[in-house]
């Protein structure tokens, strides 16, 4: 066990005392194990605390919003409308579900029920299962051999009984996939992501240059993605390619569920035979009577997400603060920034915050295993935004393209040398430390992890 201990202090580096007396806390040599998904109440889902009365019924509307299932004309009782003409789901809540709405994929797959909803004639892409995780596929190039990127909606209204006369063939996902086009993209959580949106950029950047030595040592960089024309540092999706809040909503209002809005005001499929809706078919109801009924759907999803309360974690036993302070000292917290702070917000509850994202929200290169070769902004296509980690204990499916359930995977993921396809991941080193831990005190950090 000692000598354990002195491997890792030595493969440490300079800066870094590991405490010998916190390591012999959990003497076992079992083989560490993900304890899997974490029991016991959600803690997620719940609007931040210190709403006003007005920001409170507006984000109780908004939950509404994301809740409700959309139908081709709004024809079917309870439907909003403006579904398709391509689709991947018909409402927010059924890919941000779990382990409460907002949240990430679900248990049990909502895609395989919509392919054939209301007489939908789709069938299912071979990489979409009852018990994996939701997906969105992405191809990266054209026919022509130039970029794509874009997301390719799994399936269409074509058969459905509200979209008489549409004829709309799905992607040929079969040949994308034997030619190695595609690639998939999992849900990431919308908790707390009002207080991401108030991290003024100037505190992502003053983390960025901190404890720059001992970041180089490990060969960990790290860049922040940034918006095109107004340069702020953009901060939402995997690769950390969308601006906003709001931006997100317009464009996975459109993208996932073709339900054209204000900020994507016109259809990505025009075929015809399958428009039913004028544009944008989300729009303001310049004439309710209600405060709450006025703003589009686009802007009550915005408000929901803004004030959705960062998911609550398990409260601490000796195991989960040894497992964190050794995912300090082992490097990950390099790029899993415990903590970054909102700035002045116009809403106070948002205003001045400790958010424990576990994220610096910057984008790494992690190498040649993870790469999905798609261009986003200023991401290559081996960067990723760090993933924040809150929330994990609760999360059923990890990685961009939820590859694995199991987190030991998924922190072996991490590591890939470089090779003629790229260079190497900036986390091969973390891992490497990762390695060295004795079972123990990796079943300890398995613990911290499942305790976020
Ligand atoms: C078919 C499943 C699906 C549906 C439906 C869906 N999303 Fe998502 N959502 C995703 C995926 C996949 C991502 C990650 C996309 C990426 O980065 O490539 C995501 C990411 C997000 C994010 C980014 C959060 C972050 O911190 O990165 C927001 C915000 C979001 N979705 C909002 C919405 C809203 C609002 C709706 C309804 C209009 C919606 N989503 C509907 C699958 C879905
Ligand atoms: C160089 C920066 C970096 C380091 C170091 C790093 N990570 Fe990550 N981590 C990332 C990025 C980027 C992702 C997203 C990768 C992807 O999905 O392709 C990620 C994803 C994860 C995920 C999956 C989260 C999800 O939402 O699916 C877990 C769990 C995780 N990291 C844990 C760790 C642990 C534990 C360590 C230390 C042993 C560590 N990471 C070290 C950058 C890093």
């Amino acid at each position: 066990m000692l000598t354990k201990n002195l491997v890792v202090l030595s493969i440490g580096f300079i800066g870094f005392v590991f405490s010998l007396s916190a390591q012999i806390l959990t003497p076992t040599s079992k083989a560490a194990k993900d304890p899997g998904v974490r029991g016991g109440p959600a803690g997620a889902g719940l609007p931040i605390p210190g709403l006003t009365p007005g920001q409170q019924a507006f984000f109780n509307a908004g939950m509404d919003a994301f809740l409700e299932i959309d139908s081709v004309q709004g024809t079917i009782p309870g439907t909003g409308s403006g579904l398709g003409p391509t689709f991947n789901l018909d409402s927010c809540g059924g890919c941000h579900a779990q382990p409460a709405t907002g949240g990430s994929a679900p248990a049990t797959n909502p895609q395989i029920a919509v392919a054939g909803k209301q007489g939908a004639s789709n069938s299912i892409p071979s990489f979409i299962s009852a018990n994996g995780p939701v997906r969105e596929a992405r191809f990266k190039f054209n026919s022509d051999g130039s970029r794509d990127g874009g997301v390719h909606g799994l399936f269409t209204i074509g058969g459905r009984s509200d979209a008489p006369g549409c004829s709309l063939a799905q992607p040929d996902f079969a040949s994308a996939l034997t030619s190695g086009n595609v690639i998939f993209r999992i849900p990431t959580p919308t908790f707390g992501t009002g207080l991401i949106e108030a991290i003024p950029d100037s505190g992502v950047l003053a983390n960025k240059s901190a404890n720059q030595g001992a970041k180089q040592m490990l060969g960990i960089s790290g860049r922040e993605n940034r918006n095109g024309n107004d340069g702020t540092i953009t901060r939402f999706g995997w690769k950390a390619q969308n601006k906003s809040l709001q931006l997100f909503a317009g464009e996975a209002y459109n993208v996932e569920q073709g339900v054209t809005n204000e900020i994507f005001p016109n259809e990505r499929s025009e075929a015809p035979g399958c428009r039913f809706n004028g544009d944008p078919e989300d729009a303001t109801h310049f004439d309710s009577v209600t405060p709450t009924g006025t703003p589009s759907d686009l802007v009550l999803f915005t408000v929901f997400m803004r004030f959705l309360a960062p998911p609550a974690p398990a409260p601490d036993t000796s195991s989960i603060v040894n497992g964190r302070n050794l995912f300090s000292q082992i490097g990950c917290g390099f790029c899993h920034t415990p903590s970054l702070q909102t700035g002045d917000s116009s809403a106070a509850a948002l205003s001045h915050v400790t958010v424990n994202l576990y994220s610096d929200l910057l984008l790494h290169d992690m190498g040649p295993g993870l790469a999905d070769n798609i261009l986003q902004g200023g991401a290559s296509g081996s960067e990723f935004r760090t993933a924040p980690l809150w929330g994990l204990g609760q999360r059923i499916f990890f990685l961009h393209d939820g590859r694995t359930k199991d987190l030991i995977e998924a922190i072996g993921a991490h590591a890939s040398p470089s090779t003629t396809a790229g260079t190497g991941s900036e986390a091969t080193r973390v891992i490497g430390n990762f390695n060295q831990l004795s079972e123990g005190q990796k079943q300890d950090l398995l613990n911290f992890l499942r305790s976020l």
